[in-house]
């Protein structure tokens, strides 16, 4: 049985590749967002906060603070990304991971049914706690206790992008049915 929403999550993929000069329009970021925020969290917390940066200067600092803390070359640039949604919790947020992996779930799935690409970025999960990304956190007015669970990139796919659907594993399966 195939509806368009598990059509819509059965056809999403991580792309690795945007067109640099389509940008995600407002309407669709808002409807992107509203998704995140209706996930489900455990006990209903709600811990997330996101943080929407199209700037291309922020983007920019963004990328290049990754570049030369984590050493990575020039080249890196969240694959061309239009947007990058940044999820965070408190540091203690009991569920905090959870909850902002449904969040960013629900992104991915909403911005495939619009035509739009996405896919996780990590990077910035590993340097909300650095000392030297303290200044960019600030600027984006992520909260103080805040940790970064993760980053929905967003765009549209550009030609040169796989469009070969991922692999999936089905063998991953026990049923055990009346
Ligand atoms: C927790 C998590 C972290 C990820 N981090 C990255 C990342 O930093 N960069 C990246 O290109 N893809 C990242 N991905 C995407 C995975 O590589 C991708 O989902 C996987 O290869 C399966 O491909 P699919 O998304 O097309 O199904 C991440 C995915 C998850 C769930």
């Amino acid at each position: 049985m195939i509806n368009q929403t598990i059509y819509d999550i059965l056809s999403r993929k991580s792309t690795r590749s945007f067109d640099k000069s389509r940008s995600v329009e407002l309407e669709d970021l808002e409807a992107i967002v509203r998704c995140a925020y209706a996930a489900p969290s455990g006990m209903n917390i709600q811990p997330w906060h996101f943080t929407v940066v199209q700037d291309k200067e922020i983007l920019y600092s963004l990328y290049t603070a990754v570049q030369e803390i984590q050493g990575r070359g020039p080249e890196y640039c969240f694959y061309n990304a239009d947007t990058l949604i940044i999820t965070s919790t408190a540091a203690d947020a009991k569920f905090g991971i959870a909850d902002c992996a449904c969040a960013i779930e629900n992104m991915f799935i909403a911005a495939n049914s619009l035509g739009i690409a996405s896919v996780w970025i990590n990077q910035l999960s590993d340097l909300s706690t650095n000392r030297k990304f303290a200044p960019l956190m600030e600027k984006l007015d992520i909260p103080k206790t805040d940790v970064i669970r993760g980053c929905c990139a967003l765009g549209y796919a550009s030609d040169s992008s796989d469009s070969e659907p991922t692999q999936k594993n089905s063998e991953v399966v026990s049923w055990f049915l009346k």
